[in-house]
């Protein structure tokens, strides 16, 4: 089932974003490390607590894989853009998808992975209740109530909302895509649309390269698919 009454684009905060950012990619001002991403896995302790509190969201839908590889290409991603509030896409890609362990989860492949996906009911009902979980457990280690809504409004529409508002919006988006390109990733992933690793790996260069939105995240993406293609000889396994 698809919804057909999405929520309404602010194109204001949009229009502002891509005026104040108006080369796409965005190009990087800092390092972009396109080395695998198990040689730099997140580093900040200081996210440990929080971790902890989200124990049981991880275990919906591959988040102990998805969300802890993903915080990885978050912090690497805020090495080439350190103009962004590291803090805040480093804590809503933690929480971005704990909502999946809110859901009914015998929906999240039958409608979360086929057809239109973007659109379907179960992807505003995850981002939905993403943001219970980041207003439940946020205030508890000391977030203050502004910083919390800044992580909500990242975390409202990250999937269902086809454009960016900030640069840690984007920021937290690109690293959410990040790693399906690791090999861990295609391996977690591909069976989620019911591709083999071929098909899958296709679909990434023609559908979710071109959703990037910064410089660093397309040299990384592209660099680890190109490993991972090879690592598993797609080109012949088909
Ligand atoms: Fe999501
Ligand atoms: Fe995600």
């Amino acid at each position: 089932m698809n919804n057909d009454t999405a929520p309404a684009i602010d194109t204001t905060r949009a229009d502002a974003f891509a005026a104040t950012y108006p080369v796409r990619p965005i190009p990087a001002v800092g390092p972009v490390d396109t080395t695998p991403i198990v040689t730099t896995p997140a580093a900040l302790g200081e996210l440990d607590d929080l971790w902890r509190t989200i124990v049981p969201e991880t275990r919906a839908r591959g988040n102990d894989i998805h969300l802890p590889i993903s915080l990885a290409f978050a912090e690497r991603l805020c090495r080439a853009y350190p103009d962004a509030d590291s803090d805040l896409v480093r804590v809503a890609i933690v929480l971005h998808d704990t909502g999946w362990a809110h859901v009914d989860e015998s929906r999240i492949i039958s409608e979360g992975f086929t057809g239109d996906w973007r659109k379907a009911d179960i992807r505003f009902e995850h981002e939905q209740r993403g943001l219970e979980v980041a207003r439940r457990v946020l205030p508890g280690l000391g977030y203050s109530g502004d910083f919390i809504e800044r992580v909500c409004a990242i975390i409202d529409g990250h999937d269902t909302r086809p454009l960016a508002y900030s640069l840690e919006d984007a920021l937290m988006r690109d690293a959410d895509r990040l790693w399906r390109f690791d090999h861990a990733g295609i391996a977690v992933a591909a069976s989620w649309f019911g591709l083999d690793p071929a098909r899958y790996t296709d679909r990434l260069a023609s559908e979710i390269v071109p959703e990037l939105i910064t410089q660093a995240a397309f040299e990384m993406g592209t660099a680890d698919l190109g490993r991972a293609t090879a690592l598993l000889k797609t080109p012949v396994i088909r």
